[in-house]
């Protein structure tokens, strides 16, 4: 494969095919920034070959222009704005408007949407019941998947896609009834009372007040813990193709309502290797218990043969740390602090942190703390029981999922999702009657 990337007018790449001699130019894509990606799009119709790549580690499924990720440099661009200034000077909602809208809201605006989305936060009563199918023991992602795809029976009125008022109206709906959806699949669980939301307070601190409240007494917010909370959820709030944003896509793809896509992207979300890591982090860390037991568990996870993982560290995209890691690590600290706690697991995430990245076997491979590493301790030092950690990060997600689904409808180069394969199966072959066989 030779590129030509001279500036004469001739940005392709050209494919051998040295079975037959035969040649073929590939035009090479370039975006504002990042790698130019290869468009195969007419690969198949003029080569007869499809492109093989398990696990898309090289392929490119759309355009976008919500969030940039340089993988090398530890770098992570929201509309061009940085994730660590977002999460220092933005609320949640300032967030979820600009990957909406694609700008940061101007105060009239940013009180308009504030407003909106306030407004959309009760659920329909009858979604009560439904809840109450649900076994009390149930995981609360279970509950999370079946309740989400159950909003498109409730809210018909916002299921048309081709329809921008009701794509718009079916946005709003999932970002303000999430938290509410969230809090009442966490009361559930511990057989309390349902909380409604208060419209006198910021989305952070109504989802804590739904989650925390019990109607004998009120729970008192710290400003500290809302302030944390709402910057967890800023840092989950995109993370452009991953593998739940591509389930959504890819659901929406074939002209499935909003709704139903979200839970798709829940379903997927819900993995140890994607958002079921912070979860699978405090697990690990409470089955390490001690500092000395770091290496035996750190030789677990370099031995092959042994499936176990480090949780919450290494990365498809980043090569470096997780900026949304080093925000948390701080954020950590304060929240701790804040609370008065001291959860030796922090203790023990630092050592096993240090302890990793002087290793070669984690060096080599550039495997580095994820957003999940330390999610879960603030989580934990908040009251959320770790079955809840999948169910915030699907929360903060919904916005992300949902403005690639937005920007997937309205791309005129959109068609429906259908990848090809390398099939390794029996070629035809006749029929065998059962008593034959
Ligand atoms: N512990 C031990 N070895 C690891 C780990 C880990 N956490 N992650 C990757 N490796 C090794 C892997 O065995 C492979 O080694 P080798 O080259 O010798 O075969 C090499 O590093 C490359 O790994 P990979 O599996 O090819 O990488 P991937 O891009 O397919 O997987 C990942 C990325 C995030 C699934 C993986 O790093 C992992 O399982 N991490 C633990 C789970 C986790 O923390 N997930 C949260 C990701 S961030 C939040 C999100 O996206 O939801």
């Amino acid at each position: 494969m030779a590129a030509d990337n001279t500036g004469n007018g001739k940005d392709f790449v050209t494919l051998v095919d040295h079975s037959t001699g035969n040649s073929h130019d590939l035009p090479l894509m370039g975006g504002t920034t990042g790698p130019k990606v290869i468009d195969v799009r007419k690969l198949y119709a003029e080569t007869g070959h499809f492109t093989y790549d398990p696990g898309f580690t090289s392929t490119g499924s759309c355009e976008s222009e919500i969030t940039y990720i340089d993988g090398d440099a530890g770098i992570l661009l929201h509309r061009g704005y940085r994730i660590e200034d977002l999460a220092e000077h933005c609320s949640f909602l300032e967030v979820c408007y600009l990957l909406l809208r694609g700008e940061l809201p101007k105060p009239d605006e940013k009180r308009e949407f504030e407003q909106t989305i306030t407004y959309h936060t009760m659920v329909h009563e009858q979604l009560m019941n439904f809840y109450r199918g649900f076994r009390r023991d149930a995981h609360p992602m279970a509950i999370m998947v079946g309740v989400v795809g159950a909003l498109s029976s409730f809210y018909h009125d916002s299921t048309d896609i081709n329809d921008p008022h009701q794509r718009m109206i079916a946005s709003h709906r999932l970002i303000a009834k999430m938290p509410t959806i969230a809090s009442m699949a966490y009361k559930y669980s511990v057989g309390q009372p349902f909380i409604y939301p208060r419209n006198d307070l910021s989305y952070a601190e109504d989802f804590l007040h739904m989650t925390f409240s019990v109607p004998p007494e009120e729970y008192k917010i710290s400003p500290t813990v809302a302030r944390a909370m709402d910057r967890i959820f800023i840092l989950h709030a995109d993370h452009e193709q991953n593998a739940s944003t591509s389930t959504v896509r890819i659901a929406g793809s074939s002209g499935a309502n909003p709704f139903a896509c979200i839970a798709a992207g829940i379903s997927c979300l819900w993995g140890p290797a994607h958002g079921g890591a912070n979860e699978a982090v405090l697990n690990m860390l409470n089955e390490i218990g001690h500092k000395d037991n770091i290496p035996k568990f750190l030789a677990k996870a370099k031995d092959k043969e042994d499936p176990f993982r480090l949780m919450g560290f290494g990365h498809r995209v980043y090569k470096n740390v997780d900026p949304r890691a080093k925000v948390l690590k701080k954020s950590a600290d304060e929240v701790l602090a804040e609370l008065g706690v001291d959860d030796p697991l922090l203790e023990l995430a630092q050592e096993l942190e240090r302890i990793a990245r002087e290793d070669e076997y984690f060096i080599e491979r550039k495997l580095f703390p994820n957003v999940d590493f330390y999610s879960g301790i603030i989580l934990k030092a908040i009251g959320f029981p770790t079955s809840m950690f999948t169910v915030l990060f699907a929360l903060a997600r919904t916005v992300g999922w949902v403005a690639q689904w937005n920007e997937m409808i309205t791309d005129p180069s959109q068609r429906i999702g259908r990848p090809r394969q390398l099939y390794t199966g029996h070629t035809e072959r006749s029929y065998v009657p059962i008593d034959q066989r």
